[in-house]
């Protein structure tokens, strides 16, 4: 059914596709019978409950950042059957993001790139509408949301960017992802640099210590080294964060050969599965058993979910396949 509707659908610009889709799921969440409309398209998901960062999740599967950037249809995708959802990247101020066409699809790879540049409304507007959400007493899945930079913003206002949106939102999520991956932001993936990440981590660390010490975990790029990437793992075990992030989009185009074409922007879905598996294994090595890693990139099928699973991830999150596999997303990938 929806593979028929797919076709229409991927007929429409990719972008005006996703805006439309977060109106009508905004819409659809704000009515009993729009919420039992998604349940009902959603399918029954078995509830696996697990306990991880101080927090309860229905099962494993989630929303990566990116899908719901301004937290405008979180208790949609709860009725859809996602466990969790990520908000963001949020940025201090509102911005408008790189200037369009900025998102690509190539389904025959099952893979999308984007430049978008954290198109957003700015971390105040996140605030009232996650305020408003836990005020109606709907919402039973924990909110991550993932923090980023201005594109604007100086390179020695980082770290301050970071903390703002961390204090402004620290209330009202229940996890935060620091987003230093994201290839459309020019200089913010050289702050995985292990210098540079030290005292970006530890300010937030040490803001988080004084506040709610609230879970605190790092979104990493697939591109990074091996050995970088190892480094990160034992930085986030030195500094005892929740967790890891693994990983973003690459900017490899020979994974989707079509995608060369395009330039900029990074690409994600399908193609990057055995890097997600790479990347977990590095991690895992690197982690605690108490710290959470959350596998993201390419987990399209219930074989990719069972695998990253037995390679040590506590958590999967989703974009890409979820434009794929449609409504029904969470009810395939559990099958
Ligand atoms: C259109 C699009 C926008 C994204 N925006 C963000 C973002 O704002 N912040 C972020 O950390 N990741 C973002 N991502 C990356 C995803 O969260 C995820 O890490 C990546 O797409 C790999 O997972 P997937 O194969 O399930 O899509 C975005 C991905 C896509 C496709």
């Amino acid at each position: 059914m929806y593979s028929l509707f797919r076709k229409l659908l991927f007929l429409r610009d990719p972008e005006s596709v996703h805006t439309s889709a977060v109106r009508s799921l905004s819409a659809a969440q704000s009515s009993a019978i729009g919420r039992a409309t998604l349940r009902a398209i959603a399918g029954r998901i078995p509830e696996k409950p697990v306990e991880l960062m101080g927090l309860r999740f229905r099962h494993r599967l989630g929303v990566a950042a990116g899908f719901d950037k301004d937290a405008r249809c979180v208790l949609a995708l709860q009725e859809l059957g996602f466990a969790f959802v990520e908000v963001g990247t949020v940025t201090p101020r509102p911005q408008p993001g790189n200037p369009q066409p900025r998102l690509w699809r190539f389904p025959e790879s099952e893979a999308l790139v984007n430049a978008l540049g954290f198109p957003g409304d700015g971390m105040e507007a996140v605030h009232a509408r996650l305020v408003t959400l836990r005020a109606s007493g709907r919402l039973r899945v924990p909110v991550g949301i993932n923090l980023g930079k201005n594109a604007d913003t100086p390179p020695e206002k980082t770290a301050s960017d970071y903390l703002q949106v961390f204090r402004r939102l620290d209330e009202v999520g229940d996890y935060f992802v620091v987003n230093v991956s994201s290839p459309n932001t020019a200089g913010l993936r050289d702050l995985q640099a292990v210098e540079r990440l030290r005292p970006l981590l530890c300010a937030l660390a040490e803001m988080n210590a004084w506040r709610l010490k609230k879970p605190l975990l790092v979104k990493i790029a697939p591109d990074l080294p091996d050995d970088d990437l190892a480094a990160v793992g034992k930085l986030a075990r030195e500094l005892k964060l929740a967790g890891v992030v693994a990983g973003n989009t690459t900017l490899r185009r020979e994974l989707a050969p079509r995608a060369a074409v395009i330039e900029r922007g990074g690409l994600s879905g399908a193609p990057q599965f055995p890097r997600t598996q790479e990347l977990l294994t590095i991690l895992r090595r690197e982690l605690s058993d108490e710290q959470a890693l959350i596998a993201a990139g390419g987990l399209s099928t219930p074989e990719r979910v069972r695998e990253c699973l037995a390679l040590g991830a506590n958590l999967i999150q989703v974009y890409t396949p979820f434009i794929y596999l449609g409504p029904r997303c969470a009810r395939r990938l559990l099958a």
